[in-house]
């Protein structure tokens, strides 16, 4: 390990992430009934320019009133580059700040828009008393903020988690895409002929870089990478297997834009009945051999070593953190 000590995000179930956007209050209730582990109320991309005021107010009165359960909250506000996102911090932290766990910051570009942030929030917690600090979720989503992410990672103690949002990044480098969080037939691999002249396409995961580039800079800074969103919900299998792709990566959760992603994403996120029991038997497994004196063994056949503690570690404290709800 390195001297330097990576100091970890306050620890929060984020296996789904349900977005409701703020101007559509009757959605509220039913979100609250989820099984989602954060939900962020949307004052962005799914509100119209027109309706922003009344989505805040809408916002305000549901975190106030509606009993949440035990999700973590979040409030996604407007770009740094809107006149909206000054009301929106305001009043949102004013007048509802004590029932909000998160502000999710969309195309941060820079770490000077999170210190931006980062000083108006503190502004109005020391000014209302606030007790609990509200952290920060930053959606990487511009070519400006992949390339900036590492700095964007480390630019508050607020920080805690970093998001892909697909949609955006694809506009912003101008990638070739036709549906939110899909892939795409010509980002692929042809074979060279086998004995018979047949060829294979291979569809590759357009993705691949982005979420590993940004699970790294998240990783490296104690924070959680979360993916983004996928945009056909008439698509389960489609969504699980865009979810499956970022959890093998490193991801730990992944959006839901409609309800039904909510199960799809928690399955997916959540380490298997068989992991856990493996890595608990990882875990007996070692102690023994440490007992013996030994720093690797076979287990089923296979060795395991002190990285494999840390491996089964993560994943057993990941189960008790679930069951504990
Ligand atoms: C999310 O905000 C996205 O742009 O994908
Ligand atoms: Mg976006």
């Amino acid at each position: 390990m390195s001297f330097q000590t990576i100091e970890q995000a306050p620890a929060r179930l984020n296996r789904s992430e349900l977005a409701v956007p703020g101007s559509q209050p009757q959605l509220f209730e039913k979100a609250a009934k989820s099984d989602s582990d954060v939900i962020f109320l949307d004052l962005e991309d799914a509100v119209a320019p027109d309706e922003k005021e009344q989505a805040r107010k809408n916002i305000i009165q549901a975190l106030n009133d509606i009993d949440w359960g035990r999700k973590s909250m979040s409030v996604r506000i407007n770009g740094l580059d809107t006149h909206y996102m000054y009301r929106d911090v305001v009043d949102v932290v004013e007048q509802a700040g004590q029932h909000l766990d998160l502000i999710m910051i969309p195309k941060v570009g820079t770490a000077a828009d999170v210190y931006a942030i980062d000083m108006l929030v503190t502004q109005i917690e020391d000014a209302k008393g606030f007790t609990k600090r509200i952290g920060f979720e930053h959606i990487i989503e511009t070519a400006l903020g992949m390339q900036n992410v590492t700095e964007i990672a480390a630019a508050s103690r607020r920080n805690e988690s970093l998001h892909f949002g697909v949609a955006d990044y694809a506009a912003s480098t101008r990638a070739r895409t036709t549906m939110i969080g899909g892939v795409n037939r010509d980002y692929a691999v042809l074979t060279d002929a086998d004995a018979d002249d047949h060829r294979d396409v291979h569809w590759g995961d357009m993705w691949h870089y982005a979420i590993s580039r940004m699970v790294v800079a998240a990783r490296a800074n104690g924070l959680r990478p979360v993916d983004g969103p996928f945009g056909d919900f008439s698509d389960p299998d489609g969504f699980r297997a865009a979810a499956k792709r970022a959890a093998v990566l490193g991801c730990e959760g992944k959006w839901a834009i409609h309800p039904s992603q909510v199960a799809l994403s928690n399955e997916v996120m959540s380490p298997s009945e068989e992991e856990v029991t493996r890595a608990r038997r990882i875990l007996e497994a070692m102690a023994q051999a440490e007992k013996e004196g030994r720093g690797a063994v076979a287990l089923d056949g296979r060795l395991i070593d002190y990285a494999s503690i840390r491996q089964a570690e993560v994943l057993v404290g990941k189960a008790e953190q679930i069951s504990q709800g």
